[in-house]
Formats: C-alpha cells, sequence, structure tokens
C-alpha cells in the first residue's frame, strides 16, 4: 500500500505567491490543496497544474471569511485526501485608499478576508492538529504590516494583526508539535503589484536596496522550509523577505 500524503492546504492558492507556495509544496511530496475564490480562474489553473505533471495539486473553494464554510471545508478536505499537516494562510486582496477616502466597506471586506479568515482557518485545523500531535502554520502577512503604508490603513491593520495572532497561536501549541510562523514578504512580483499606479510603484521599487521585486519563488523556498519537519524549533517567528526595504 501506498503510504499517504501529508496534506497541504494553501489558501489563495491560486495567486501568484500562492501558486509558488503549491508547487514548492508539492515538489516536497505534499498532497496540496489550494483554496481559491474564482471557479472559473481555478479551473484552468488546475489545468495548467496537471498538465505541468502536479498530479498531487488539488483545489478546493471555500468562502474563508464564513466560519461555517471554514469547518465545512476543512472536512472536506480531511474526508478526502487525510488530516492536514500544514495550513499556508496566503489569501489576500489590498482596497488601497488614504483614510479620508476610505469607505467602511473598504475597511471590512479587507479586515474579513485578511484576518478574520485567518481566525476561520486555524480554528478549523487546530483540533486535528492537536489529534495528530503535529502541524505547521504559515502565515502570509506583509512588509507593511510592519512599516504601515500610505493608502493602506485597512491592510496594514490586518497584516499587522495577523502576526499577533501568530504569536498568541504559536504559544498555545508550543508543546504540542505544532509550529506557528509569520512571514511578511516585501513587493512581489505579482498582479497584486501591477494594480499600483506606475508611477507610485516605480517609487516604491526605487526604496528597495535591491533595487527589485521579489519573486513569488522566493516566498515558496521559504515557505517550505518552514513547513519542513526538520524545522520545529522555529515558532511565534516573522521572516521578513523584502530585498532590505525594512529592516525592523
Ligand atoms: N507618502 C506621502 N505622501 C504621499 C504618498 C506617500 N507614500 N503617496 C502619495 N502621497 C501624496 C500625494 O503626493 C498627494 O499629495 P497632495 O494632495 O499634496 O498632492 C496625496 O498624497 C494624494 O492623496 P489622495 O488621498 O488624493 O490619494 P490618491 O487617491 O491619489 O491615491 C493611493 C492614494 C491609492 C493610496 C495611491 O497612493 C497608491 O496606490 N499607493 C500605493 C499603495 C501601496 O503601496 N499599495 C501596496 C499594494 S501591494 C501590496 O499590498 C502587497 C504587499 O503586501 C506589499
Amino acid at each position: 500500500m501506498t503510504q499517504q500524503k501529508p496534506v497541504a492546504w494553501v489558501t489563495g492558492g491560486t495567486g501568484g505567491i500562492g501558486s509558488s507556495i503549491c508547487r514548492e509544496l508539492a515538489d516536497a511530496g505534499y498532497q496540496v490543496v489550494a483554496g481559491y475564490n474564482n471557479p472559473d480562474k481555478a479551473k484552468t489553473w488546475l489545468e495548467t497544474q496537471k498538465s505541468d505533471g502536479y498530479d498531487n495539486i488539488d483545489i478546493a473553494g471555500i468562502d474563508l471569511t464564513d466560519f461555517e464554510a471554514c469547518q465545512n471545508g476543512v472536512k472536506a478536505i480531511e474526508d478526502q485526501h487525510g488530516p492536514i499537516a500544514v495550513l499556508v494562510n496566503c489569501a489576500g486582496i489590498t482596497k488601497d485608499g488614504t483614510l479620508k477616502k476610505m469607505s467602511a466597506d473598504q475597511w471590512n471586506v479587507v479586515i474579513d478576508t485578511n484576518l478574520n479568515s485567518v481566525f476561520n482557518t486555524c480554528r478549523s485545523v487546530i483540533e486535528s492538529m492537536l489529534e495528530q500531535g503535529y502541524g505547521r502554520i504559515i502565515n502570509i502577512s506583509s512588509i507593511n504590516g510592519r512599516k504601515g503604508q500610505f493608502g493602506q490603513v485597512n491592510y496594514s491593520a490586518a497584516k499587522a494583526g495577523m502576526h499577533g495572532l501568530t504569536m498568541a497561536l504559536a504559544q498555545e501549541t508550543a508543546t504540542k508539535g505544532i509550529t506557528v510562523n509569520t512571514i511578511s514578504p516585501g513587493y512581489i512580483a505579482t498582479d497584486m503589484i501591477m494594480k499600483i499606479p506606475e508611477k507610485v510603484r516605480e517609487a516604491i521599487r526605487e526604496t528597495i536596496p535591491m533595487k527589485r521585486y521579489g519573486t513569488p519563488e522566493e516566498i515558496g523556498r521559504l515557505v517550505n522550509f518552514l513547513a519542513s519537519k526538520d524545522n520545529g524549533f522555529i515558532t511565534g517567528a516573522n521572516i521578513d523577505i523584502n530585498g532590505g526595504q525594512f529592516m525592523g
């Protein structure tokens, strides 16, 4: 009988950074389940993964802002693939604007999608990880949660909040074989960055000591490192990966 692969659930798995994380983890031997929001995009995305030889990547459309949907979604993943060993919270959106122009909707949707979702996913997997006596939770935050960013009070607050959750949960699970860590990427070459007006984007790039954006693959490799069984002594940490743009 073939041994079951450990399962990794990557929320926002079909996105720019998420796709690289999924492929890194699939290469490392996990059964990967990529969370998605847009079914049409996800279907095409999965076809691409399969045609590239990734038979150990699947998709799951779960509304992360809905607690019950997360609970049911996790149950469905575990029924199909087995217990989740690795949770990567990578789903996130931006709704940029200065505070004086920001609507309550712009605030709420970013807090719901980027922060409340992390409670929903962690709460949904934690009992199973405690039963396994093993788990890796990796929260993809942002440089802008570390330093704040003009035009992003909503996003900066949500991303800073993620690391608060990381540190608290890391303490609660430290003796249970579960590690919880944050990765704070800087500006990575994805569609999200391309939404920033070009002039603003170029000005930001100039502030990066390495004078370049990061690549999604660089984030994927770091996730894989933290997900490894061998790295069980790192917990509650934040790892900056930003080309030197912020050194805190
Ligand atoms: N610092 C100080 N002042 C700034 C500034 C900055 N960084 N950026 C703009 N301003 C100034 C402008 O010069 C202008 O000044 P005046 O009014 O004196 O002319 C004023 O602020 C413009 O303010 P408005 O409220 O009118 O802003 P706007 O509607 O023109 O646009 C914005 C504001 C949409 C936030 C735009 O600046 C923007 O898109 N900024 C980029 C935000 C950003 O970095 N987002 C990151 C997205 S990627 C991501 O989030 C991934 C990740 O994790 C890194």
